[in-house]
């Protein structure tokens, strides 16, 4: 029988990505993404390649709407197998004292509590139902100190705790929980970035030893092979992706 995953963010970089590698599986999705035309787009080059899409608008810093994504899910789906747990922000990328409180509720509200309440309702889908894989998105961010990305920093570092952790409570009801850490990746956030200030991106590309960023479809080839049965006894990894940039700071 297919299998079924949702993906946070999916409707745009590693959300995206990833999505596509999955349905090349043959995986269903459920798109769950706060905006709507870039997921909309998601779900048509799902079905393209064969298997069922739908997309379920959610901001996921609300409980309540996360709650619905996971009951919309299992009524269209009946099951839920996999868990892209990845949507989150940036943060305008000041330097701490110059950020708004504001702010820092805003990246931790998405990023961490988003999360956290994502596994909260998928994680008691799949103990109850024996079992499920789930790959959360930490960041080079959430392994190394960084400047202008302390609260961001905080979120993600945060996760790979959680990541952990949950392992020693649910590993032995089947659960495989798994996080990937991406450095500097040219999806369309970024690259839109990159292109306003070229130079930024030279001196990142300066600071990675393979001297270029990751690709979108390098991060969602991970994360497909962590979720699927390959990648069995994998769990509470964080795994870095990000062409040597974390292990030579
Ligand atoms: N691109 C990188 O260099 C990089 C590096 C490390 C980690 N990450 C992490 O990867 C994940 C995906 O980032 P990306 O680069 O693909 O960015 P992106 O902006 O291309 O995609 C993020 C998606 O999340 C959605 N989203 C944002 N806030 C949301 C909310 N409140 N509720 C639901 N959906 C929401 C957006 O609409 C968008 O479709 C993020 O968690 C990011 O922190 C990215």
């Amino acid at each position: 029988m297919a299998k079924t995953a949702i993906i946070t963010g999916g409707g745009s970089g590693l959300g995206q990505a990833t999505a596509l590698h999955l349905a090349d599986k043959g995986v269903n999705i459920a798109v769950v993404d706060i905006g709507e035309e870039g997921a909309q787009e998601t779900v048509r080059l799902v079905k393209e390649k064969g298997p069922d899409a739908i997309f379920i608008q959610a901001d996921v810093s609300k409980h309540d709407e996360v709650k619905a994504y996971v009951d919309q899910t299992l009524d269209h789906f009946g099951t839920i197998d996999y868990f892209f747990n990845n949507a989150g922000i940036s943060g305008s990328g000041g330097y701490f004292l110059d950020t708004d409180v504001e702010e820092m509720e805003n990246i931790i509200g998405i990023n961490l509590l988003g999360a956290m309440y994502g596994l909260r309702y998928v994680a008691d889908v799949m103990v109850k139902n024996g079992g499920g894989a789930i790959v959360n998105t930490a960041s080079s961010a959430g392994v190394i100190g960084q400047a202008t990305v302390v609260t961001y920093a905080a979120t993600k570092h945060a996760l790979a705790g959680v990541t952990k952790s949950l392992v020693a409570e649910y590993a032995k009801d089947g659960l495989r929980v798994n996080a990937v850490a991406p450095g500097p990746t040219e999806t369309p956030m970024v690259k839109q970035y990159f292109d306003a200030n070229p130079e930024m991106k030279a001196s990142a590309e300066q600071g990675i030893p393979q001297r270029r960023l990751g690709t979108s479809d390098e991060v969602a080839e991970l994360v497909t092979f962590l979720l699927t049965s390959k990648a069995e006894y994998i769990n509470g990894e964080i795994i870095r992706i990000d062409g040597g940039f974390t292990n030579t700071k």
